[in-house]
């Protein structure tokens, strides 16, 4: 390496101004203790996103690594085209009986092609059918589906995704439930208006519409939007209505974010495509599924030269480590009691959030699970830039990062977002943490 390259960072890191990355980005993670990440210089921070919503069960060693080690051992890979595998078959069967309504299991490795293989699933379908005219998408408002040109279309931020929008496919987006900004001072007459709107939008173009995509419980990146009760239940009841396939997106809500290891179960919601991903393996491995009922699956069924195959795959679909390792993370949820866990822990955040909702700069405090957002602003204005003009999201990483924590937020938006089994104290140091630097933007925002 020459000396000028001393400096450099090699690493083009995801959703970062990489202008600003040597300014103060020192910390390489090189091990975890705990729900502790651990740098080259031996400082510990506590693990504030789960390291991207997906960790369960810290870091470290535990059942699920020993699982992964051993599936490792026996075999490294072996494909699923035109071969099964032991682990990935042990899965289906599982995630059939957890997630009650799907027969299938079509695997991916990550969030964003799951939600690929159920946008393709959806088109193949009604196109199998002699349906080819159902070929459009409606979406929500503020949804969130991944980084991929389906995904992008589907949950499409206009910040993130302005210029790809050459590359994506117009979808019609139905307004999402969110209470605060609205003209509303109830949930119950959004929730009736979004619905009279998407019934309206389904009305006119259900004809054309392949499929609704939606995450499931709540939107996240979005902005912490959490869903009345009974709206999810009633757009299920629409898509029905209007022949509209229902795509719910639990890769982020799945598996007990939201207090429910189906969310969509909670939500009385059956969908006719589901993904899960992020916390499947205990967020250890990239694996994700993307499941179906039967009355969708038949439809794929026929003469070859029919041509109605599924043609999606990829090289390490279901790899049978990542299979393993969702395994071993499943067994435990249900050794360790793990929704019940969770559950407590929620109730702690809810009388914790009481605190942070007495801040003049608190503008809203949306909660559910393991997740809230806590959206700060002033005169009825979103901070962006604090005193010190620095930006606030900038702020809070560095200050939590000093303070032994990683925290992320989403712009003015705090996020409570951890591992799923975090214990009591870690928490409460994630709000204690939360609390002080709230306080510091009190200050440095006034
Ligand atoms: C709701 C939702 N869907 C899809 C994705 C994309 O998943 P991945 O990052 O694994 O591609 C995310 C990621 O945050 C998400 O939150």
């Amino acid at each position: 390496m020459s000396s000028r390259d001393a400096d450099k960072e090699f690493v083009w890191h995801p959703y970062t101004q990489m202008k600003d990355w040597n300014k103060w980005n020192n910390r390489v993670i090189v091990g975890g203790d705990g729900f502790y990440l651990v740098d080259k210089e031996g400082r510990k921070y506590l693990d504030g996103i789960a390291s991207m919503w997906c960790n369960v069960w810290g870091h470290g060693q535990n059942e699920v690594v020993e699982a992964m080690v051993e599936q490792m051992k026996n075999l490294q890979h072996s494909t699923l085209f035109g071969l099964a595998s032991g682990p990935s078959a042990s899965l289906a069967e599982k995630l059939a009986r957890l997630a009650k309504g799907m027969d299938r299991v079509f695997y991916t490795d990550n969030g964003s092609t799951a939600i690929e293989a159920a946008m393709k699933m959806a088109l193949q379908y009604w196109h199998n059918k002699g349906k080819s005219q159902k070929k459009e998408f409606i979406s929500l408002e503020h949804g969130y589906h991944g980084d991929t040109v389906g995904a992008m279309s589907v949950g499409y931020i206009e910040k993130f995704f302005g210029a790809y929008k050459p590359l994506l496919v117009n979808v019609r987006r139905a307004p999402s439930p969110l209470l605060y900004g609205s003209k509303f001072d109830n949930e119950n007459d959004l929730v009736e208006q979004c619905l009279e709107k998407t019934e309206k939008m389904f009305r006119k173009h259900g004809g054309r519409c392949a499929a609704m995509v939606m995450e499931s419980g709540a939107q996240i990146a979005g902005g912490t939007i959490i869903y009345p009760a009974g709206y999810q239940r009633k757009i299920a009841e629409l898509c029905r209505k209007y022949d509209i396939l229902l795509i719910l997106d639990e890769i982020a809500t799945g598996f007990g974010r939201l207090g429910s290891m189906i969310e969509y179960l909670a939500q009385k919601s059956q969908p006719d495509i589901v993904c899960f991903g992020k916390a499947l393996t205990g967020g250890y491995f990239p694996l994700a599924v993307t499941m179906t009922h039967d009355r969708i699956f038949n439809a794929f069924l026929g003469e070859y030269s029919k041509n109605k195959q599924f043609y999606h795959g990829h090289t390490f679909t279901g790899h049978p480590v990542g299979c393993a390792a969702a395994l071993a993370n499943i067994e435990l949820y249900e050794k360790r009691n793990l929704m019940q866990q969770i559950n407590a822990n929620a109730k702690y955040i809810g009388s914790r959030l009481r605190e942070f909702a007495k801040s003049p700069i608190v503008a809203d405090i949306r909660h559910k699970g393991l997740l809230a957002g806590i959206e700060l602003a002033r005169n009825g204005k979103p901070i962006v830039m604090l005193k010190n003009k620095e930006r606030i999201n900038y702020f809070i990483v560095h200050e939590s990062l000093r303070m032994g924590v990683h925290l992320r937020p989403l712009g003015n938006i705090m996020m409570v977002i951890p591992p799923l089994a975090i214990g009591r104290e870690d928490l409460e140091k994630i709000m204690d943490v939360q609390l002080e630097i709230l306080r510091k933007v009190e200050k440095l925002s006034g």
